[in-house]
């Protein structure tokens, strides 16, 4: 009943299901229930249902969608700059700061190129070119809310509000700004433009499920979940072929691992600077160690072989081409060259193509991530939040043989495999996402 209620609240989105759709997806739910209630819990990876007919919806948090954010009251904020994730968290940051200030947030500009150091090479992007902006109002509902530029008035009044720094500028008294600022006189202008800092450089005053909401509402536009489209069937192609199946089970497709492999030359330089400073040898892994990890997860959670093996790796920044050798029989290594697929990539700047690798790594049946790196732990938090949607407790996450595993290759799980990775969505901060942990939550 659940997923059919749904196709009328995407009817009240304004996203029109045909109708066929409506009743393939109610269908499809009907059979996953009965098989729910008819079959025993699968065992590992070999009798998993790969089913990719009921996509799981977000959590629509529109019921509030009256009593939501003031749309005559805007924020203003920094150009976002930086990797992919790094500018999801700080575009939520922002979200948040403007909820709490009840205002709309004025549509950002990301940043296209990773070249932070030359800000003249920093390629603004429109919001807009990347996520889906109508669907991200309609998703979020009142929760948190954006703007255009033209939404303005025009002889508007902007009132800058500086955000401090340094060793002084404390949570309580960035806290105690944004209190400030959300009441009179401040509050009367029209638009409070922030200056200073990027939002991912700001204090964090809000807990990972704020967070979570607002990523949910977070959609690629369509040409980027086409893109990556391509890329998951390329690989489960490949699939397909190793295992030969010429039979009827040939319809289900094998398996996929993505690894996010960080071993690029910056990550190099910086994970080490960052073991000295930490004292702990766990945040680089070399390549060897992430294979021999991941070739454990045979042994420690019955991954069948053959299975293929998409290396998520930024291949601008890296300058080894050994990557495809040394790894156990029966894992299958694939990165974009080998598959086919750099063509497609080659024809975006680095955000997109980062967007890309992100969604094949959030598809993929199996994630395995370093746990210091933000790429990694936003789509670690992707598939904790599917997990949750599909009905699995905090607790049942880590033990039994869900949908949607993540692993951190970072750290030793039991038997040198990697270590089973959840996001702890009850912490009170994004810090463990935003800057990596050990605490994996398992
Ligand atoms: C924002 O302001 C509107 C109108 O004053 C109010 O109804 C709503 O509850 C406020 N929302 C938040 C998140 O404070
Ligand atoms: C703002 O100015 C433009 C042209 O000067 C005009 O076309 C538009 O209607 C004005 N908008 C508002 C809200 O006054
Ligand atoms: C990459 O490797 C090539 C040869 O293997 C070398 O000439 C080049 O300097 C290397 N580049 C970097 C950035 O390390
Ligand atoms: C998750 O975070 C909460 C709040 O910080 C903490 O109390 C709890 O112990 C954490 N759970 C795990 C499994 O780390």
């Amino acid at each position: 009943m659940e997923i059919f209620s749904n196709c009328k609240l995407s009817n009240f989105f304004g996203i029109t299901f045909k109708s066929t759709t409506c009743k393939c997806m109610f269908l499809a739910a009907t059979i996953l229930i009965l098989r729910v209630l008819l079959l025993p819990p699968a065992p590992a990876f070999g009798g998993i249902e790969w089913t990719n007919l009921v996509s799981i919806p977000a959590l629509s948090l529109s019921s509030s969608s009256e009593s939501g954010i003031r749309q005559d009251k805007f924020l203003e904020v920094p150009q976002i700059v930086w990797g992919l994730n790094n500018q999801k968290i700080a575009f939520a940051r922002a979200c948040l700061t403007a909820r709490m200030l009840n205002r709309t947030l004025l549509m950002p500009s990301l940043s296209a190129s990773l070249f932070y150091k030359e800000i003249d090479l920093l390629q603004p992007i429109s919001f807009d070119k990347v996520f889906e902006f109508e669907k991200f109002n309609s998703l979020c509902g009142g929760f948190v809310r954006l703007g255009r530029y033209s939404d303005l008035l025009n002889q508007t009044q902007v009132l800058e509000m500086q955000k401090g720094s340094g060793r002084k500028w404390t949570l309580e008294r960035d806290m105690d700004q944004l209190v400030q600022y959300s009441r009179d006189p401040f509050d009367q202008h029209e638009v409070i433009r922030i200056v200073g800092k990027n939002p991912f450089l700001w204090h964090d005053h809000w807990p990972v499920k704020d967070y979570a909401s607002v990523f949910e509402c977070l959609v690629w536009v369509d040409e980027i979940t086409k893109e990556a489209d391509r890329v998951v069937s390329k690989i489960k192609t490949i699939g397909k072929k190793a295992r030969g199946e010429t039979d009827r089970s040939s319809l289900q497709p094998l398996p996929y691992v993505a690894v996010h492999m960080r071993i690029e030359i910056d990550w190099m330089i910086h994970c080490e600077k960052r073991e000295q400073r930490l004292n702990t040898n766990k945040i680089c892994s070399s390549k060897k160690e992430i294979m021999e990890r991941v070739g454990n997860l045979r042994n420690t959670v019955g991954l069948e072989t053959p299975a293929v093996v998409y290396l998520a790796v930024a291949d601008k920044l890296l300058n080894d081409s050994s990557l495809l050798e040394g790894w156990e029989e029966g894992f299958l290594p694939y990165e974009k060259k080998k598959l086919g697929v750099d063509g497609i990539y080659n024809k975006y700047p680095y955000l997109i193509q980062s967007a890309i690798d992100f969604e094949v790594c959030s598809r993929a049946d199996i994630f395995v991530g370093n746990s210091y790196s933000t790429f990694s732990s936003l789509i670690v938090l992707e598939r904790t939040q599917k997990m949750i949607r599909m009905g699995a407790s905090s607790s049942g996450m880590c033990k039994t043989d869900l949908r949607w595993p993540s692993y951190a290759y970072n750290i030793a799980g039991e038997s040198n495999g990697p270590m089973k990775w959840i996001t702890n969505m009850s912490d009170a901060s994004l810090k463990a996402v935003s800057y990596g942990t050990h605490n994996l939550s398992c």
